[in-house]
């Protein structure tokens, strides 16, 4: 009988193989209601099912996409039809995830810093995902580059919630995808975001070995080195991808079986090509395939068109199509800004 360490292993594999990557679309009520207020979207719960119907239906999507994460109001949801939105994706060979923490919330002490929480009660929680079909998970903490910020309390608070979380998460037989972002807001420089990344990521995996965590059933979902959205100098792809995997290099263990990046804000196509010089620049020299688990920078273009029409779907899983299919191509070092231009031909 497999056990359930061998399961978030099983897990792990499948959710990086093939050159695919993951979709999160695990947004919280209040974001995903962000989003919507920006196109005029109804805020309701019959607005939110529809979108994410679009999204799980959307033709050919499991040859890029290994992996969904749902979020719980979505997880419990169905399509039109009446069929459970988890059995929609797996008929599709796609395996659901789910976003498990609860959020981050300021720290106590720590003006300006937050620390995610949901461990109260998650053992259970993860034991009803698991029965209804969940098979890896989310956890999200966020370090905000400032002023005399992050401080170690803030980084050793989120780290060690996220190894107490992957550690719950093996328990169950689910999935650990484990995810230390540092947050792309401020003006910070390219170089300040590798210190600091750096820094998280040791103090995540001292944690994740302290709770004896088993490195090849998680992902690690990334941020990628950046410089703040408001620094001045903003460097290009290549020295992107270059701080990117050193950064990576020095910090995360090769028995990971891989890192999946988070989009946080980029445009689309910068995430692409950011992505796509990574597995170029480092192929054949790195321990871990460099996937995706991108949500907006998949998204974006998609809930743009659909804007809560239903003559606009086709189109919008269109262009979720697309992006999903340019990341996968990026993935293979693949992609190219004139992929771009096919796809806008196509719908002209
Ligand atoms: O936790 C964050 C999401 O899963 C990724 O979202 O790609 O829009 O940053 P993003």
């Amino acid at each position: 009988m497999t056990t359930k360490i061998e399961q978030s292993i099983e897990t792990a594999r499948k959710l990086v193989a093939d050159d695919k990557g993951l979709l999160a679309m695990d947004e919280s009520n209040p974001t995903c209601n962000k989003r919507f207020a920006k196109y005029g979207i109804p805020q309701t719960v019959e607005a939110r099912r529809a979108y994410r119907e679009l999204i799980i239906t959307t033709p050919g999507l499991n040859q890029c996409i290994s992996g969904v994460i749902l979020y719980d109001e979505t997880i419990r949801q169905q399509k039109k039809s009446g069929t459970p939105f988890i059995r929609v994706i797996e008929q599709a060979e796609i395996v659901p995830g789910i976003k498990v923490d609860i959020g981050a919330k300021s720290l106590a002490g720590h003006p300006g810093e937050k620390i995610t929480e949901g461990l109260d009660g998650l053992r259970d929680r993860l034991k009803e995902y698991f029965d209804m079909g969940a098979r890896f998970a989310k956890w999200r903490a966020v370090i905000t580059p400032g002023d005399g910020i992050p401080s170690r309390a803030c980084i050793a608070a989120n780290a060690q919630a996220l190894a107490r979380y992957a550690a719950l998460c093996q328990e169950a037989g689910v999935t650990p995808v484990v995810e230390p972002e540092v947050l792309m807001e401020g003006d910070h420089t390219l170089a300040r975001c590798g210190e600091l990344t750096e820094e998280l990521l040791r103090a995540v995996f001292i944690e994740l070995h302290a709770q004896g965590v088993t490195l090849e059933g998680m992902i690690l979902k990334a941020n990628m080195v950046l410089p703040g959205l408001a620094c001045p100098q903003q460097e290009d792809v290549d020295k992107v991808a270059e701080a990117t995997v050193k950064c990576l290099m020095r910090a995360v263990p090769a028995a990971v079986p891989g890192v999946a990046f988070l989009s946080g804000g980029q445009s689309c196509e910068l995430a692409s090509a950011r992505l796509n010089a990574m597995n170029i620049r480092s192929k054949g020299t790195r321990p871990w395939p460099l996937a995706f688990s991108f949500a907006r920078a998949i998204q974006q273009p998609a809930l743009e068109i659909w804007k809560g029409e239903d003559s606009e779907v086709a189109a919008a899983q269109d262009a979720l199509l697309h992006r999903a299919m340019c990341n996968r191509a990026a993935r293979r070092g693949e992609y190219t800004p004139a992929m771009e231009e096919t796809f806008v031909t196509q719908h002209a």
